[in-house]
């Protein structure tokens, strides 16, 4: 079992049956839906999910899970998402697949947001991974200016030499401001910007984090001397 994948699985054990579910996106808490699938296929377990991307969508449908939109569902008992970096005070960057606008939408309607990480995301400071900021389309270069204005190189995320679409129809910056000693400032001076739409900052958000690493899963928890 390589390592994201003991974090996802076990972190799967924090749903118990009719536990409404946040379904987040990427490929450690991929591991985690699947369990989730085994359990309800072999365990009788029974769960209704609020995926927070197309893809995760789709590979909830292929595992039979139920889904339903966030608006019907809640509050959500838990979140399990992934992160790209994980504080040592548990605050986050994500959107690494830019999906963070909607992992943001359900991880804040949910009563306990868990992580899924593997030891390469743990970090003292935030700030090695660059900040994913999803901007609206239209204007974007002058949105890019505001933001470059704040500090920052800030690099319009591309595949094939297009920018990147996400869910949602917007694109995305990648924002490197160096280490970053307030995460809780920047990512409200980024919001308040014209044409920006949500940040990868997840500060104060993340309740309990699942690390794991060569010596096993650690589980680091908010307020527990982290
Ligand atoms: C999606 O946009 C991200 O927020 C992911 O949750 C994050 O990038 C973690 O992905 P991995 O588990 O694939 O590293």
């Amino acid at each position: 079992m390589n390592f994201k994948e003991a974090a996802g699985v076990q972190a799967a054990g924090v749903v118990t049956s009719g536990m409404k579910v946040g379904l987040g996106t990427g490929s450690t808490v991929y591991y985690t839906i699947l369990e989730l699938g085994r359990r309800m296929k072999e365990e009788g377990l029974s769960i209704t999910g609020v995926p927070t991307s197309d893809a995760t969508e789709k590979l909830a449908l292929e595992l039979g899970i139920p889904l339903a939109e966030l608006s019907e569902l809640e509050p959500l008992d838990v979140t399990i998402d992934g992160a790209d970096e994980v504080s040592g005070s548990l605050d986050l960057i994500k959107g690494g697949g830019a999906a963070h606008f909607r992992e943001k939408m359900v991880a804040a309607v949910s009563k306990r947001l868990v992580i899924v990480a593997d030891e390469s995301k743990a970090v003292e400071k935030l700030g090695a991974f660059t900040v994913p900021v999803e901007i609206a389309a239209y204007g974007w270069k002058s949105t890019a200016r505001r933001v470059e204005a704040l500090g920052c190189k800030a690099v319009c995320r591309e595949r094939n030499g297009q920018p990147v679409v996400t869910d949602n129809g917007n694109y995305v910056l990648d924002c490197d401001f160096g280490l970053i000693t307030d995460p809780g400032t920047l990512d409200r001076k980024l919001k308040a910007l014209l044409g920006v739409l949500e940040t990868g900052f997840f500060v104060g958000m993340a309740d309990e984090v699942y690390i794991a690493g060569p010596e096993g899963v650690r589980v680091l928890r908010r307020g527990a001397g982290q």
